[in-house]
């Protein structure tokens, strides 16, 4: 195996069974979580573990254009790493520019309904790839609430124009599609609102924001996929521990699994049953993996072993869907690394994500020499066929870009994984640890 010199690309061959240990950077979601709910609380938060990412550091750069006090303690080789906010209670400033939120859904996502309760106007715009994801989604309830938001064409997509109100109004919303960026603007929204605020989602989705509120204090209620929140309420000063991504760990779990004889241990990372399908997933795949919660302090936190083996296609869908929807393209390739077929239903989110995941999984996956059928809401992989090397590209997707840095590890011949910049959105030392797994 070999990674190229060259930052924009990586060049992979296929590895013999490994064994490791190792820790993956902080979660993105809950970064990104801690910034903004440290920003809104009524004093000083320390933030540790941190994910230093384009990501989430487009966030850091909101909360100062917003007028909160961010200073750095602490930076790993790839950024900062431990954070202090100042939070102003809700009450921030008017930016004097349009903010930028990069390639980040989340930092335009949440932020809006943080925005949407501000008596002032902002801009928020971001790149290519954000530009073309649906803002109507959020726009609507956020609408409904009392907030003016423009956007392009009928999606809303940025930039976009949110002019706020300090008289936004609870409301009972059902959502369509079952997003924790769509329930956390809402819930954001709703924290400034008189009264009760409710959310509902076709399935449960992620639910860091009801868990990081609890932890700081501001009550929140579910029942069923319906969560409720009472305005008025003021995030209480607290420290924060972000753990380690489960979404960055994904690449490796799978990469042991389906490699007979590979040994893998994950430490330290985030293991939220609403983010941890993955596992789950695996291990109806066959395959032989345990995870281990070692503590609960707001979010469920562990380590995960596995011990490489075979592994067999099966069927995903339904509620499964976003407990693993960040997960597919590794999914993916794991399901073409199976025995049989893989299907893949009711993922229709795929397609609007930072690319259009089920065309981008699909051509790359055919590309190496997998059967693949598409469908609008997900595909068929068919397992078993040997893989080989092949140029891949990432469409500027980072999950993508990693997915098939893996794929290539079981690719006989050189992949070149074309366009891996990305990466860097969430996993800052992907490409250090796939040279150091490998040799
Ligand atoms: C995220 C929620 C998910 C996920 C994204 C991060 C979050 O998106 O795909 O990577 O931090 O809330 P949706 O809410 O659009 O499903």
């Amino acid at each position: 195996m070999s990674v190229s010199s060259d930052p924009s690309q990586y060049h992979v061959k296929s590895v013999s069974p490994f064994t490791a240990e190792l820790e993956v950077p902080g979660d993105k979601s809950i970064s990104h979580r801690a910034v903004m709910f440290a920003g809104l609380s009524n004093g000083v938060c320390e933030i540790d573990g941190f994910l230093p990412s384009a990501d989430c550091w487009c966030t850091v750069q909101a909360m100062r254009a917003l007028g909160v006090e961010v200073d750095v303690l602490e930076e790993n080789e790839f950024g900062p790493s431990k954070l202090r906010v100042r939070g102003n209670s809700g009450r921030f400033e008017a930016p004097s520019a349009p903010v930028d939120c990069g390639n980040s859904g989340t930092t335009m996502r949440l932020l809006s309904g943080i925005l949407a309760a501000q008596p002032f106007e902002t801009e928020l715009f971001g790149d290519e790839s954000l530009s073309r994801r649906p803002m109507d989604r959020i726009a609507k309830p956020l609408r409904l609430m009392g907030a003016e938001i423009e956007g392009r064409g009928d999606r809303c997509t940025a930039p976009i124009h949110i002019t706020g109100t300090r008289d936004i109004q609870p409301i009972s919303y059902e959502s369509p599609v079952a997003s924790a960026q769509v329930k956390s603007a809402v819930l954001l929204a709703g924290m400034f609102a008189n009264g009760k605020t409710s959310v509902t989602e076709p399935y449960l989705s992620r639910d860091h924001t009801e868990r990081m509120l609890k932890y700081l204090l501001v009550k929140t209620v579910r029942q069923g996929n319906t969560v409720s929140i009472w305005g008025g309420q003021t995030p209480e000063s607290r420290d924060l521990r972000v753990p380690g991504d489960i979404s960055s760990a994904a690449f490796w779990i799978v990469a042991a699994a389906a490699r007979p004889k590979s040994q893998l241990r994950v430490r330290n990372v985030g293991l939220n049953p609403t983010r941890s399908g993955i596992l789950q997933a695996l291990i109806r795949m066959g395959a032989r993996l345990n995870e281990c919660i070692d503590e609960e302090n707001g979010e469920p936190v562990g380590s995960v072993e596995v011990n490489g083996g075979t592994l067999r296609g099966i069927e995903i869908g339904g509620d499964e869907i976003p407990k693993l929807i960040d997960e597919i393209p590794i999914i993916a390739v794991a399901g073409a690394l199976a025995e049989g077929k893989t299907i893949i239903r009711d993922a229709h989110e795929l397609r609007v994500k930072e690319s259009d995941r089920i065309s981008a999984v699909a051509e790359n996956l055919r590309r190496m020499g997998a059967e693949v059928q598409e469908f609008a809401d997900g595909m068929e992989i068919t397992g078993g066929a040997k893989l080989h090397g092949a140029t891949v590209e990432s469409l500027g997707d980072h999950r993508i870009a990693m997915a098939f840095a893996i794929a290539g590890l079981y690719a006989e011949g050189e992949t070149i994984v074309k366009g891996t910049e990305c990466v860097s959105t969430s996993y800052p030392g992907f490409e250090q640890e796939l040279k150091q797994l490998i040799g």
